[in-house]
């Protein structure tokens, strides 16, 4: 059972993808929970007040700092410490393998950001986890902490119907693509299901699919290959 604390200023914009297909599946289980949580409502002031202009000047407007504090502390003493992870386009990039260490936490804690970023006292007063899931900007932590908590769900023993699906996936050990699948018709517009996935031979199968993994990954994206040794002269 993984519980997951989401810090958000916009909870209706992730509810319904959360309620829904392996997510919701996996929620209506027990294998996960997903709490909401509006860091506005932590907000002392009566306009409920999250953001401010930043101090130096420049354009938009920063999150400040005692809302999350106040949201943050009173989850750890209601639920218990959790993994801290703050989603910014400055963090560690996310990979497979970040996701497999989530999997085995018992608590996390998601913060969201909006508008120019978050005042630095966030950081530098508590302790994160900084994830990134990707080198472009968003125009908050939504989409990425749904990501996050997506990629780690699946991985928790139960989640998916088949638990060979995620061992199987693309990325997961060794670095690799995914081989490609087929299922019927076998013929389709003139394009052929190769005959070996039609052979019955499971040992055969289970070669070819090796190998075009290894192919695709050389083709797309060698970067993930193991480095060949250098010659030593
Ligand atoms: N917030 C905005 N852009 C982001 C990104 N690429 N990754 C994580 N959080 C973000």
């Amino acid at each position: 059972m993984l519980e997951v604390h989401l810090l958000t200023l916009f909870p209706e914009a992730v509810q319904g993808y959360l309620d829904s297909s392996i997510l919701g599946r996996a929620q209506t289980a027990g294998h996960l929970k997903v709490h909401l949580v509006d860091f506005r409502q932590f907000s002392k002031d009566k306009h409920r007040t999250v953001d401010d202009r930043p101090f130096g000047g420049g354009p938009g407007m920063v999150l400040k700092p005692e809302p999350i504090f106040e949201a943050v502390e009173w989850v750890e003493s209601t639920h218990g410490p959790c993994q801290r992870i703050l989603l910014t386009p400055d963090g560690q990039p996310f990979r497979q393998a970040n996701a497999v260490a989530l999997s085995q936490e018992a608590r996390l804690l998601l913060l969201c950001g909006r508008y120019e970023g978050f005042d630095e006292r966030i950081r530098l007063g508590m302790k994160w986890q900084e994830i990134s899931i990707g080198d472009y900007v968003l125009s908050g932590g939504e989409l990425p902490a749904l990501a996050v908590i997506e990629a780690t769900a699946r991985l928790i023993p139960g989640v998916l119907g088949h638990d060979q699906s995620a061992q199987e996936d693309s990325f997961t050990n060794p670095q690799q693509l995914d081989h490609p699948h087929y299922t019927r018709p076998a013929e389709f517009r003139g394009m052929k299901t190769p005959d070996i996935l039609l052979s019955g031979d499971h040992q055969a199968v289970a070669a070819w699919r090796h190998q075009q993994a290894i192919d695709r990954t050389a083709q797309r994206r060698p970067d993930l290959l193991p480095e060949e040794p250098t010659p030593e002269h």
